[in-house]
């Protein structure tokens, strides 16, 4: 019997790409000198993961991941941009997005969006630090779940592995979050 380890895989297989664009994003955080720089880096997140959710939505609903309402959305981001008076820029366009024309490919899209709610626990402390914003506004897309953030990725992590049922789905997942990964980066590099 083939066994499919499609977390260890998606691990192992995007950690040079998170790599690369965590130290891109720390580079960025650790220069903000005012709230205007911060604005700038939520409207860099806002372009593409809200682009980005529009595509994944066409293939994920309640049926393929049941507590989808209940994560955290784009909206979050635009949120944070007007509880801090910016302005909420265009989306992203397809030449810059990953290619996600399947369940798998959005699977492997969310899959770095869900992850980024890791890396967000560090970020809203980095950004609370820094920048004294009044009573944390404008923090509410990094916080993300809070203290339910392990809960949250473990549930994520089980619907995902539930829909890896063989060496090419977790192929078609891998590959899409590596592409998201890296367009996200080039995205990055651009602003
Ligand atoms: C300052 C920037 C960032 C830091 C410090 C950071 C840090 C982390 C940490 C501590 C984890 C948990 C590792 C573990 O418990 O095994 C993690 C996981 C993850 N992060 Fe980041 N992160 C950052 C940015 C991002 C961004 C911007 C994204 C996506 C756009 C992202 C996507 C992910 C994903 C997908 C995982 C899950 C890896 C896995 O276990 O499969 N991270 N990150």
């Amino acid at each position: 019997m083939i066994t499919i380890n499609l977390l260890e895989q998606l691990k192992s297989e995007t950690l040079s790409n998170h790599q690369q664009l965590e130290k891109h994003l720390i580079v960025k955080l650790k220069g903000m000198k005012s709230p205007d720089d911060y604005i700038n880096i939520l409207q860099i997140f806002y372009a593409y993961f809200a682009a980005l959710e529009d595509q994944i939505n066409q293939f994920i609903g309640l049926d393929q991941l049941p507590d989808y309402a209940e994560r955290r959305k784009t909206e979050s981001i635009k949120n944070d941009i007007l509880a801090l008076n910016g302005v909420v820029p265009e989306k992203a366009t397809a030449v810059d997005l990953p290619e996600i024309g399947s369940m798998l490919q959005a699977f492997g899209a969310l899959y770095v969006i869900e992850g980024s709610t890791l890396g967000g626990q560090v970020i809203s402390k980095m950004i609370s630090k820094q920048l004294a914003l009044d009573d944390d506004a404008g923090i509410s897309f990094f916080k993300s779940y809070g203290e339910q953030t392990m809960a949250m990725w473990e549930k994520f992590k089980a619907v995902l592995e539930h829909h890896a049922a063989s060496q090419k789905a977790a192929d078609e997942i891998t590959e899409a979050a590596n592409e998201t990964f890296g367009k996200f980066r080039l995205w990055m590099e651009k602003k």
